[in-house]
């Protein structure tokens, strides 16, 4: 069974990481991989989510199995989170959700569920995205096609060759939309374009899933939902994938979740059921601790004020990197205008960086950003910001 076997490429972003690792240049600096770094170089655990930990050990008498779907508090305090309480989807019912590892996990059951359900259905995922969609949806057996997004000319939104491909897409195929901070251009729809986007989905019949794994790292939390709540209209279908792994800094607790919004509740406990059958055959249930920590934290309100805070604080300073980054490239003398890079929001910086200056950036200079030019801006600090700046104008 392991013999003759070929070595699997490496993946784009984690074998970055595998390979900055192993490279032993002292003054090494890693952009790759999507993990906040505070100014101090490090991915710090955030207070609020130490004060959880503790009250939970505190308090905790049991480590018996989750239900398949997870702790019920968690699915209310995430829907909350995303919609507010007082949303129609979720005082209707037909919202239901499930606690996933992490954000992949979340699209690996929504990707399952489609096409357990709907095997003829086509998921359109924009271009580019995450180098991960592609090898999580086709391992869920689904097909994917791609949609226009970015305009590398203006390195901006191409929202009408966008919406006109949306237009194209037959009723009952399912389309991938980033929330926010779409990975990798860091270029988003503005509120009004996002309510176009939910007005062709609806009149189509094509079914969002939304990708939302950076909610408040954008504008802040509800500025950031203005998509979800754009697609979010009565009656509407719609499945979302989140993520904690970044707004509470729960990387390695693998936290995510999968909501499935319905058109009535009694559709929604139908379709959920195929989604804890999904969940039964992968997983079973799942993880309990980082779940824990975030409903801990959303159910109290001193802990969800510093955690509010804490996740400011983890935006503003991203932001000061975007203008130190550009202001630093260009005190350097170097005449391409990089200006938009403080357009884009979230964690990247979509460069316009090809793979050769990205390949001389890592052999020459230690420096670690992903193959399509994507920069973790959250993983600059002043320290390292001259170092960097001077290996991209060298490469340049
Ligand atoms: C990223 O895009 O870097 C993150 O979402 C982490 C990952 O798993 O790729």
């Amino acid at each position: 069974m392991f013999q003759n076997i070929e070595p699997a490429p490496a993946d784009p972003i984690l074998g970055l990481t595998e390979a900055f690792n192993a490279d032993t240049r002292a003054n090494k600096i890693n952009l790759g991989v999507g993990v906040y770094k505070s100014n101090e170089g490090v991915t710090p655990v955030l207070d609020c989510v130490t004060e959880a930990q503790k009250q939970i050990l505190a308090t905790e008498k049991t480590k018996a199995y989750k239900p398949m779907a997870g702790d019920p508090a968690y699915g209310k305090a995430v829907q909350a989170l995303m919609f507010g309480s007082d949303h129609e989807v979720v005082t209707s019912g037909r919202a239901a959700t499930a606690h996933t590892p992490g954000g992949t996990g979340a699209l690996r059951v929504a990707g399952e569920y489609i096409t357990s359900q709907h095997p003829d259905a086509t998921l359109w995922v924009s271009d580019p995205t995450w180098a991960n969609h592609g090898n999580i949806f086709s391992a869920a057996g689904l097909k994917t096609k791609s949609y226009p997004y970015f305009d590398k000319a203006s390195n901006s939104l191409d929202f009408d060759a966008m919406i006109n491909a949306i237009k194209q897409i037959p009723a009952g195929d399912a389309i991938l939309l980033h929330g926010c901070c779409h990975n990798p251009t860091g270029v988003d729809p503005s509120d009004e374009q996002w309510s176009q986007i939910a007005d062709v989905v609806a009149e189509r019949g094509i079914l969002p899933l939304l990708d939302f794994a950076y909610q408040g790292f954008g504008q802040g939390l509800t500025e950031d939902s203005q998509g979800l709540l754009a697609l979010a209209r009565p009656g509407s279908e719609l499945l979302v994938c989140s993520s904690f792994s970044k707004n509470f800094g729960l990387y390695n607790e693998r936290t995510g979740s999968l909501t499935l919004v319905a058109a009535n509740k009694e559709n929604a406990q139908a379709a959920f059921s195929h989604v804890k059958a999904v969940i039964r055959r992968s997983y079973s249930n799942p993880p309990a601790h980082g779940g824990a920590i975030v409903t801990t934290i959303l159910n109290d309100a001193a802990l969800k004020t510093q955690w509010v805070q804490e996740l400011t604080d983890m935006r503003n300073r991203i932001n000061t990197m975007r203008s130190l980054f550009v202001s630093t490239l260009s005190a350097k003398g170097i005449d391409q205008d990089f200006s938009f890079i403080t357009r884009q929001q979230g964690m990247f910086s979509f460069s316009g960086l090809n793979k050769d200056h990205v390949q001389a950036l890592k052999e020459k200079h230690a420096v670690y950003i992903v193959g399509s030019g994507r920069i973790n801006v959250a993983g600059m600090t002043e320290a390292n910001m001259d170092a960097l700046c001077e290996a991209i104008k060298d490469v340049l």
